[in-house]
């Protein structure tokens, strides 16, 4: 890691992770790194090949197929390749974040992204989120937060994000999907959403945008400076 900082930001879906984050970065003059975005993109590979998630054999199988590029756009903002298409917007579709859930928890899958992570990470500082960031990825991170908000805060946040986009989802079906979400991330054999033993646990719950950044954007600073 050299004299790169790494933050790893873990923590369940739709804690608002990845705006806070990108935002936290921006400030500090980091890259952020969105690993959702990486298992999205492959699980789209293996959604439109028409696989079943389910066929550990049959995903693994197709991993060679893939390749993946980030680039990053305006405001930090980071693009996805799969295979030389743009993807950054079908990975954001309802049905590939339930898909993406399944096939994340291919122990292949996973060894997979490893390497990919890693270097980003060598290069320059980043602030990366994720499930395992802390724990498995860069378990030598300097700094890392578990950032988690209670799992009604979690669907308000994605029904209004997803009202916004014109779906007629209801905010129940919406709390049954966070349920079932955090139910496998978190019971999953391969590399399980925990906190790491030295992650600063921070739950957003109630917490504006901008209270959720300061109070993270302190956390790095605090490190720092020590
Ligand atoms: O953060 P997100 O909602 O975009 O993540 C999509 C899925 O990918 C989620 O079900 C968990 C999985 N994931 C993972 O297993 N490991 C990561 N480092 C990031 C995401």
């Amino acid at each position: 890691m050299g004299k790169h900082i790494a933050v790893a930001i873990d923590g369940p879906s739709g804690a608002g992770k990845s705006s806070i984050a990108r935002s936290a970065a921006q400030e500090l003059g980091f890259v952020y790194v969105d690993t959702g975005a990486i298992y999205r993109t492959v699980s789209l590979y293996i959604f439109d090949r028409g696989i079943d998630p389910a066929d550990r054999a049959a995903v693994t199988a197709a991993l060679p197929e893939i390749h993946i590029d980030l680039r990053y756009g305006d405001g930090g903002l980071q693009r996805m390749f799969l295979n030389g298409e743009d993807v950054t917007e079908r990975i954001r579709l309802p049905e590939i974040s339930m898909f993406t859930s399944a096939v994340s928890g291919i122990p292949e899958v996973r060894a997979f992204l490893m390497e990919m992570q890693r270097s980003l990470a060598r290069e320059r500082s980043v602030i990366m989120d994720g499930r395992d960031i802390g724990t498995v990825v860069l378990p030598e991170a300097q700094v890392k937060i578990f950032l988690t908000a209670s799992p009604e805060d979690r669907a308000r946040r994605r029904w209004e994000e997803l009202r916004e986009r014109g779906t007629e989802k209801t905010y129940e079906d919406i709390l049954r999907e966070v349920e079932e979400r955090d139910y496998n991330d978190t019971h999953r054999a391969a590399a399980p959403l925990r906190p790491a033993e030295d992650a600063v646990c921070l739950d957003t719950t109630g917490c504006t945008f901008r209270q959720s950044r300061e109070r993270i954007l302190a956390i790095i600073r605090r490190h720092m400076e020590a």
